[in-house]
C-alpha cells in the first residue's frame, strides 16, 4: 500500500501557523503541521487534529509531504528561522521548496536564497498579512523567489488568500530575490503612517475639538464607508469605543501613552535611506512611536497650551476632506520605495499588482486601492502624478492645510499630518528652496550648480561678492 502524502506543511505552531493550517485544510489541501519545539505540537492537538495531520518534529513531516515539497515556516524571524532552516537542511532534497512566511528582513531571505541554493533547496520569502484572522480566513499575501518555484506554490497561495468583493485573490508574486519580503515591509511602513494619521486625529478632536473617545468612535464609524472606508479607521474607530472593565473609563485613556515597535517600520525607513527615496510619512510615524516611548513627560520645553475655540463640526469636515489626500501620501511614499527597489534590483515589481493584492486581508486595506491600482495599471510608476492623485489634492489640500494649522496652534503633536502636507508642497510647489541649498553647497564647498537658462554645471565667485 503507498503511503498518503500531504500537499504542504506547516512548520511553527502559534496563533499565525495553526490558522494557516486551518485554512488550508479548509479550501481542501491535505496539510502536515509541527513546530520546532515539543510543546506547541502537544498544545495545538485539540486545534488542529485530526483534520490537520501533526508530526512530532518538523523532520518526520518532510518524508510524508508529496513532491515538490512545500514547506512553509512561520516561526519568529531571525535566529528561530535560521535555526529552523539548519534543521531543515539536512533532511530536504534538492527541488524542495521552503517557504518563510515571516515578518523578515528581505536581505535576510536573499542571503538565505543563496545558502541554499547550493544545495538545490528553493526558497520563497512570503509576506503575509492580516494577523490571526486573516491568516484563518484570507491573508493577503506577497511572494517572491525563483519563478518556478513560485509557480508550483501559487495554486496553493492563491486559494487560502483573501478575496476581494469581486473575488480576485490577494496573492500575488513580486519578483525574484527578497521581493515579496521588501513589499511586506513597505505594507508595514505604510500601516505605521496610517496607524499615526488615526491617533493624531483622535488628539485633534479630543483637544481642540473637545470630543470624548466614544463620541469620536461614532464619528469615525460614521466614515468608514465610500472613499474612507479602510480596515484601520474601522480598528480606530473600536478601540476609541472600548471601555476599560475595571475602571468603566474609556480604555483609550487607560493604555499608557507609549507605542512599542517590533522593527519592519525602522527596516521601511531604513531601506527608503539606502535607496535614495525620501518616505516622510513613515519616517514621522516610526519617530512619533520612538518619541513616545523616550519622551520625558514633566520636563516639557513647549508650553500647555489652552485650546483656542474651533467649530468642532467645521474640523470635522476637514479631517474628513483631507482623510484620502493623508491617506494617499502614505500609500505613495510604499510604493515609490517599491519602485526604486525594483528598479535598482532588477525585480520587475508590479505596482498596481501591490495595491490590487492589498485590497483585502491586510492591515493596510482600504476602498482607495482599487482607484490606486486602476491608476497605477496604466504605466505610471508615481503615484502622486496619477490623475487620481491630483484629484484627491484637488478635494482634500484646503482642508488639510486648515487641520494643521489648528493643531499646530494647539501644541497637537501631528508629525504626519504635517508631514503629509509638507510632502505635497515639496512636490508641487514652484519653488522649493533647492536653489539657496546648491548656492550653499557651492559656497562653502566647491560643489557646483546647473542653471536655468543654459545647460551644464557652473561656479561662482563667492570670493568677491561682499
Ligand atoms: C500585518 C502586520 C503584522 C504586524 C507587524 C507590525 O500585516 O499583519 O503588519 O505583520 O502588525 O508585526 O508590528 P509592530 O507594530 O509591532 O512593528
Amino acid at each position: 500500500m503507498t503511503q498518503k502524502t500531504y500537499d504542504i506543511a506547516v512548520l511553527g505552531l502559534g496563533v499565525m501557523g495553526r490558522n494557516l493550517s486551518l485554512n488550508f485544510r479548509d479550501r481542501g489541501f491535505s496539510v502536515l503541521a509541527s513546530d520546532p519545539l515539543e510543546a506547541p505540537v502537544a498544545a495545538s492537538r485539540s486545534a488542529l487534529e485530526p483534520n490537520v495531520r501533526l508530526t512530532a518534529t518538523p523532520e518526520e513531516a518532510i518524508p510524508l509531504l508529496s513532491k515538490p515539497r512545500r514547506i512553509l515556516m512561520m516561526v519568529k524571524a531571525g535566529a528561530p528561522t535560521d535555526k529552523l532552516i539548519d534543521r531543515l537542511a539536512e533532511v530536504l532534497e534538492p527541488g524542495d521548496i521552503l517557504i518563510d512566511g515571516g515578518n523578515t528582513h528581505y536581505r535576510d531571505t536573499e542571503a538565505r536564497q543563496k545558502r541554499l541554493s547550493e544545495k538545490g533547496i528553493r526558497f520563497i520569502g512570503l509576506g503575509v498579512s492580516g494577523g490571526e484572522t486573516g491568516a484563518r480566513h484570507g491573508p493577503a499575501l506577497m511572494a517572491g523567489g525563483d519563478a518556478e518555484a513560485i509557480a508550483s506554490v501559487a495554486t496553493l497561495f492563491s486559494a487560502i488568500a483573501a478575496k476581494t468583493e469581486r473575488g480576485e485573490s490577494c496573492y500575488a508574486a513580486f519578483g525574484p530575490g527578497g521581493a515579496g519580503h521588501f513589499v511586506k515591509m513597505a505594507h508595514n511602513g505604510i500601516e505605521y503612517a496610517l496607524m499615526q494619521v488615526f491617533a493624531e486625529i483622535y488628539l485633534i478632536l479630543a483637544g481642540p475639538g473637545g470630543m470624548k473617545p466614544a463620541e469620536i468612535a461614532k464619528l469615525l464609524k460614521s466614515w468608514n464607508n465610500g472613499d474612507t472606508t479602510s480596515y484601520l479607521l474601522e480598528v480606530a474607530s473600536k478601540v476609541l469605543a472600548a471601555v476599560d472593565r475595571e475602571t468603566g473609563q474609556p480604555l483609550v485613556e487607560i493604555i499608557r501613552d507609549r507605542a512599542a515597535h517590533k522593527g519592519t517600520g525602522q527596516w521601511t525607513v531604513e531601506a527608503g535611506l539606502d535607496l535614495g527615496i525620501a518616505v516622510p510619512g513613515i519616517a514621522a510615524a516610526f519617530g512619533a512611536r520612538v518619541l513616545s516611548s523616550t519622551r520625558c513627560d514633566k520636563s516639557m520645553c513647549v508650553s500647555e497650551s489652552v485650546p483656542t475655540h474651533v467649530d468642532v463640526q467645521t474640523l470635522a469636515k476637514d479631517i474628513h476632506s483631507a482623510l484620502p489626500l493623508v491617506m494617499l501620501t502614505a500609500y505613495a511614499q510604499g510604493l515609490a520605495l517599491i519602485a526604486e527597489a525594483s528598479h535598482i534590483n532588477g525585480w520587475n515589481t508590479d505596482l498596481a499588482t501591490a495595491a490590487r493584492t492589498w485590497r483585502a486581508g491586510c492591515i493596510i486595506r482600504s476602498a482607495l486601492l482599487e482607484p490606486i491600482a486602476e491608476s497605477l495599471h496604466s504605466g505610471a510608476d508615481d503615484l502622486m502624478t496619477t490623475s487620481f492623485a491630483l484629484q484627491l489634492a484637488a478635494l482634500g489640500e484646503s482642508a488639510l492645510r486648515r487641520l494643521v494649522a489648528v493643531a499646530i496652534s494647539n501644541a497637537v503633536p501631528i508629525p504626519v499630518l504635517a508631514s503629509s502636507i509638507t510632502y505635497l508642497d515639496g512636490l508641487g510647489a514652484r519653488q522649493v528652496g533647492a536653489s539657496l541649498i546648491q548656492g550653499q553647497r557651492d559656497f562653502f564647498g566647491a560643489h557646483t550648480f546647473e542653471r536655468n537658462d543654459r545647460a551644464g554645471t557652473f561656479r561662482h565667485d563667492w570670493q568677491n561678492e561682499k
